[in-house]
């Protein structure tokens, strides 16, 4: 066989294809997710290694082609998996912005090269899907550079605007949509390709400077989408089904994760693009005054007792468990109650954390069991029959502000746990969360609070419950 039928390859393909909505089907639930991230990565490994064998069996253009594939997939991997072993959980959104510039950027210059080897007879199909592959691709690259840089603490992660900020973004915007008509109407242009190129990476930096560091998950779930459409418009470029594929399902799971994030928090996608939410500072409110004057506070002895003796525990994960790094810590006083035959579970509000899933794969990596992971549906109606509802590090999604109209996150869904008969909230002090709003939970009588950093509490409270019990 001299070379690849076409008809195998596209057979080939198409097995891929089914191997990444397999594996994002899989996705859904905690329990298969790890499946499901394999399978897909198996079918992506698979993709790659059949262009590689296809080409090579067609015959490489040039030697040095041959090189140049083995290094670039050599470097890649390798550089996935370093990242991948090495990234903290907390470091997740960042690593996924860093892997969205890449993914654009590959994307757009795959459009780009399409667009040099286009002559001017090229379809205007092929010149439209090129000049919006490189359109998107290169805004990807600076906005998810930003967005990065902003989680990482490379850039101010406050809201930056420059004098006269609104119109530079809307001159970038116009010249890199003219510019966009333009390689359409000259498509073996190289002018019209640099004007594309140059304002597309403006239009990246000048829209997501503004936007404030908390509001950066939601951004990086829309970068990602863009990701998806440029690899996608490559695709079309190409002529390479197998890229159109991968490309529509990463922008579509993208646009639908990022619509599902702004529901969940009430929010519309283009308010958090056009800023001011989430960017209040999230200052640290003195206990003792102001807002924390009828505050309880309470300590890890006296916690301890409610938690041994009570018959129903909830546990409410938020940030602070993250930024803690205390989900082992939590897992094993989940664990430590459930041995003493109290009912025991833990709480999961869609939006808790930085990011979506971020606590199912905290405690998952903490091996608590799955099944008392609960979701908002299912554990707002245990809250009126639990003993105690302890939150470590949650915040905002506990926060009945949310049922009222006139503030931050009005309508927001939240979970219930201003109805169990107690409530104990672990957290450094009266600081706000992520919407920079007090937390009326804080001040019913049924609360008190439990100073200090969640995983040292968790310890103390651990050790409490042994010696009381031992
Ligand atoms: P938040 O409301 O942000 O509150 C987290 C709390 O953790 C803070 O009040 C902070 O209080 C505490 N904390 C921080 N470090 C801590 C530590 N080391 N030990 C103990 N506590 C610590 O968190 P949440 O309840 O999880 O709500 C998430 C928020 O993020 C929502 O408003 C949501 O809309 C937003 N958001 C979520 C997502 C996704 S997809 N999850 C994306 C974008 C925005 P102290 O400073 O007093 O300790």
């Amino acid at each position: 066989m001299t070379n690849l039928d076409s008809g195998v390859r596209s057979l080939l393909y198409l097995i891929c294809a089914v191997a990444f909505v397999l594996g994002l089907h899989l996705m859904n639930s905690p329990r298969t997710a790890r499946r499901g991230n394999a399978i897909s990565a198996a079918g992506m490994g698979c993709a790659v290694a059949i262009a590689f064998v296809g080409a090579a069996l067609d015959g490489f253009e040039q030697a040095a082609a041959v090189v140049v594939l083995i290094a670039a997939v050599a470097t890649g991997s390798l550089v996935g998996l370093w990242t991948g072993r090495r990234v903290q959980m907390t470091s997740m959104p960042q690593l996924v912005s860093a892997f969205n510039m890449v993914g654009g950027g590959a994307a757009a210059l795959i459009a780009v090269g399409e667009a040099l080897r286009a002559g001017p007879s090229t379809a205007v199909g092929t010149a439209v899907t090129t000049a919006v592959g490189v359109l998107i691709g290169s805004m990807t690259v600076t906005g998810s550079l930003i967005a990065a840089g902003k989680l990482q603490g490379f850039v101010s992660g406050n809201p930056i605007r420059l004098p006269a900020h609104r119109l530079w973004e809307s001159v970038a915007v116009l010249i890199a949509l003219t510019a966009v008509v333009w390689s359409i109407a000259v498509p073996d242009g190289v002018a019209p390709l640099l004007v594309l190129l140059a304002s597309a990476l403006a239009v990246g930096i000048l829209v997501v400077l503004p936007i404030g560091g908390a509001d950066m998950p939601v951004v990086i779930s829309l970068l990602n989408a863009c990701t998806g459409i440029a690899v996608a418009m490559a695709g079309f470029a190409l002529s390479s089904p197998i890229m159109i594929i991968a490309g529509a399902l990463v922008g579509s799971a993208g646009t639908i994760l990022s619509i599902l994030m702004g529901a969940a928090m009430n929010r519309s996608i283009i308010s958090i693009v056009v800023g001011g939410f989430g960017t209040a500072a999230a200052g640290v409110v003195d206990v003792a005054g102001g807002a924390g004057a009828a505050v309880r506070e309470t300590t890890a002895d006296d916690v301890a007792i409610q938690l041994a003796y009570a018959h129903k525990v909830i546990i409410v994960p938020g940030y602070g468990l993250a930024a803690a790094r205390a989900q082992r810590e939590c897992a094993d006083l989940g664990a430590l109650l459930v041995e003493r035959g109290i009912d025991v579970s833990y709480a999961i509000h869609p939006v808790a954390g930085r990011m979506p899933g971020q606590m199912n794969v905290l405690l998952a990596e903490a091996n608590v069991p799955y099944d008392l992971l609960d979701d908002m549906d299912a554990s707002n109606p245990g809250f009126p029959l639990a003993d105690v509802a302890l939150v470590v590090g949650a915040n905002d999604v506990t926060n009945p502000a949310a049922r009222r109209p006139g503030n931050a996150i009005s309508g927001m869904p939240i979970l219930d746990v201003d109805k169990a008969k107690s409530v104990v909230v672990l957290k450094r002090s009266m600081g706000h969360g992520y919407a920079g709003i007090d937390n009326e939970l804080y001040l019913q009588p049924q609360t008190t609070m439990l100073f200090g950093d969640a995983e040292q509490s968790l310890l103390q409270l651990l050790s409490a419950i042994k010696t009381l019990v031992a």
